[in-house]
């Protein structure tokens, strides 16, 4: 039995992308493989946590002893996740959740007939800060992914939305981030900082989750 520090520990984790569609046959969507949030996943089961994972659409296998919730759009993935957010005891949000979706979804497939065409999008729900902003909710990890001013953009958030810590990824380098096998982390919570340098995905996830653990034993 491997050394087991998240033993009784409930966690949820969202992971890959969201797909908003805009008619029956196509939809927004972005690069997310669900790679990092998978591997935290399966990290976190083999800690011993009790593994919720809120799944986009990705091409995944579901790690062993992890409860796998499988959902499509950013209205789907918010639903799922509300409903037991409040009994977990830390939350990861590492899925890349769409910002907007189009504003309405045509019924039929939607035809060539204009030489130019617009589509309407609305803001989506903010998952992670609504589950930040629970009354006795659970320790909330975000991430950030960045192109640019990573550090300024990743405190940012962290404080806007009230987290207890964040994962900032540089995704403007493709060796790293989307859909790559390694990925590089700076973990920003409210008095302090550390680098987890360029690694396989799931090397970073047991660091990750390492850190996540020792934030969350000082908050109780
Ligand atoms: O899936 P991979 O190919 O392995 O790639 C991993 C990754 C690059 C997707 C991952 O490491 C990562 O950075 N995930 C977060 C991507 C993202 O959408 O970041 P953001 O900066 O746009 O969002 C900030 C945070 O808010 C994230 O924790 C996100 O999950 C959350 N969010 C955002 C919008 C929204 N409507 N609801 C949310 O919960």
């Amino acid at each position: 039995q491997p050394h087991q520090p998240l033993a009784g520990v409930k966690m949820m984790i969202t992971a890959g992308p969201t797909r908003e569609a805009l008619d029956p046959v196509r939809y927004l969507s972005n690069h997310s493989s669900g790679k990092m949030g998978y591997a935290i996943a399966a990290s976190a089961a083999q800690m011993g946590a009790e593994v919720t994972l809120v799944s986009g659409p990705v091409a995944l296998q579901a790690p062993t002893g992890v409860q796998l919730l499988r959902v499509e759009s950013a209205a789907e993935m918010h639903h799922a996740v509300m409903t037991t957010a409040v009994q977990q005891d830390i939350f990861v949000a590492c899925a890349a959740v769409a910002d907007y979706r189009p504003e309405a979804v045509a019924d039929c497939k939607i035809k060539k007939d204009n030489s130019e065409m617009s589509i309407r999008l609305v803001r989506n729900p903010d998952i992670l800060a609504d589950v930040a902003a629970l009354n006795s909710g659970p320790f909330t990890v975000g991430f950030a992914a960045e192109t640019h001013d990573v550090e300024t953009y990743a405190i940012g958030k962290l404080q806007r939305k009230g987290l207890d810590m964040i994962a900032a990824n540089d995704v403007s380098d493709s060796s790293i981030g989307f859909n790559s096998d390694d990925n590089a982390l700076t973990l920003y919570w409210a008095d302090g900082k550390t680098e987890l340098p360029a690694t396989s995905k799931q090397q970073l996830a047991a660091q990750l989750l390492e850190q996540i653990n020792h934030r969350y034993r000082i908050k109780q």
